[in-house]
């Protein structure tokens, strides 16, 4: 399967929408749906299928590993972004080096979860965008030093499409001694993330969006080297070293990045990850990078020729597949478009659209005539 055309028919809901709103909740496929009636089936069928379950989480471990090319060992499975995270700062001590920079375009977990570890000591260190809205690395670097413990540069912001230099602020944070984390949620599925290139120490996402899955299931990648010293205090059964050993005497945690998993997998939603993330790698994220490329240059343009405020960057390089447009009225806009069946979302006063391998130049024609029409709601 490829992309555009030739996967379209895989996701129901282009029969009656133009969806553009993968950034919120990629679209569901037969494929996902099969996957999630097969595990009620096997429930129903023959009660807990505990072994295939555990499976199913090694499955997904594998998959995303494969996708982020990268070695099983160094793969948590995760519950959400919040949980990986929460796992990797209470294995970070914060004692001289107390410090966690974030940028200002992380996705409110992250920034909750630092100023959280103010209980214990941290000091969270906000950097913030230009006047033009980007962040270049130099702003990380000007912020970045041997008290910084922890530096979080989301690889693309959800709420504005910009998209980091992730190389180059991890050179900036490693001449510190930092460690750097990643947030790929914008980005997994949609645009290359090659663990041997990015920089980043830790990359966490998961399966709601561009991987095609539903909630309840993400990942976290730990670098090799990175993990061993890294000891999270919040965990769970999953994260020991012998999992079914059920003993309460000790703490022995995986050696292996799975020390960041928790309890229970999510059972529901890896049956549905494993197989959102199939027609992903069927498709090829570089080709889905490509297309989601030319859809958002054709909307880009489109948008400049209506007189648009793109609140994304112009340099390709430095966005995805997220689009943020500015409105006057963004909740009337987002309401004008959806009755007529485009399916859109919003932040702050930005309309959010967003381009996936399901989409095709007509979806983008279509939401710029209806854009057109609605002139009035565009700043
Ligand atoms: C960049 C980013 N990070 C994290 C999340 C979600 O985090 P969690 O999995 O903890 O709900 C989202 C989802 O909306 C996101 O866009």
């Amino acid at each position: 399967m490829s992309v555009g055309h030739a996967i379209r028919g895989e996701f129901p809901i282009f029969e009656t929408a133009t969806y553009f709103n993968s950034c919120s909740q990629g679209a569901l496929s037969h494929r996902v749906r099969d996957a999630v009636e097969g595990w009620l089936a096997g429930w129903d069928a023959n009660g807990a299928e505990w072994d295939f379950w555990v499976e199913r989480n090694e499955a997904f471990r594998s998959s995303i590993a494969s996708l982020l090319n990268a070695e099983v060992d160094d793969v948590a499975v995760t519950t959400s972004v919040s949980q990986g995270v929460s796992a990797l700062v209470s294995a970070l001590r914060l004692g001289e080096r107390n410090r966690i920079v974030i940028s200002e375009y992380e996705f409110p977990t992250v920034g909750q979860i630092a100023h959280a570890q103010e209980l214990r000591g941290a000091e969270v260190v906000h950097v913030r965008p230009d006047d033009d809205g980007s962040i270049p690395p130099e702003r990380f670097a000007e912020s970045i030093d041997e008290r910084t413990a922890l530096v979080c540069c989301t690889t693309l912001s959800y709420r504005s499409g910009h998209r980091h230099d992730v190389a180059a602020i991890a050179e900036a944070a490693h001449a510190k001694g930092a460690l750097v984390l990643a947030d790929s949620y914008q980005a997994c599925g949609a645009i290359e993330l090659d663990m041997r290139s990015l920089g980043a120490d830790v990359v966490t996402g998961g399966t709601v969006k561009y991987l095609l899955g539903t909630a309840g299931l993400g990942f976290m990648w730990v670098r090799p080297g990175v993990w061993e010293s890294l000891l999270p205090t919040q965990t769970g059964w999953f994260a020991d070293e012998d999992i079914f050993a059920m003993s309460i005497a000790d703490y022995s945690p995986s050696r292996s990045a799975r020390r960041f998993d928790s309890g229970t997998p999510p059972v529901p939603a890896l049956f549905a990850g494993v197989a959102g993330i199939s027609l992903v790698a069927e498709a090829g994220v570089p080709a889905i990078e490509r297309h989601v490329r030319g859809l958002v240059d054709r909307m880009v343009d489109g948008l400049d020729d209506l007189g648009a405020t793109v609140a994304t960057p112009r340099d390709p390089a430095r966005r995805g597949p997220l689009v943020c447009i500015r409105s006057t009225d963004v909740g009337a806009l987002v309401a004008a478009l959806a009755s007529e069946r485009i399916v859109v979302s919003s932040r702050e006063d930005k309309l959010r659209v967003s381009a996936h391998l399901y989409n095709v130049e007509e979806d983008v024609d279509r939401l710029l005539d209806a854009l057109a029409r609605h002139r009035s709601l565009l700043a």
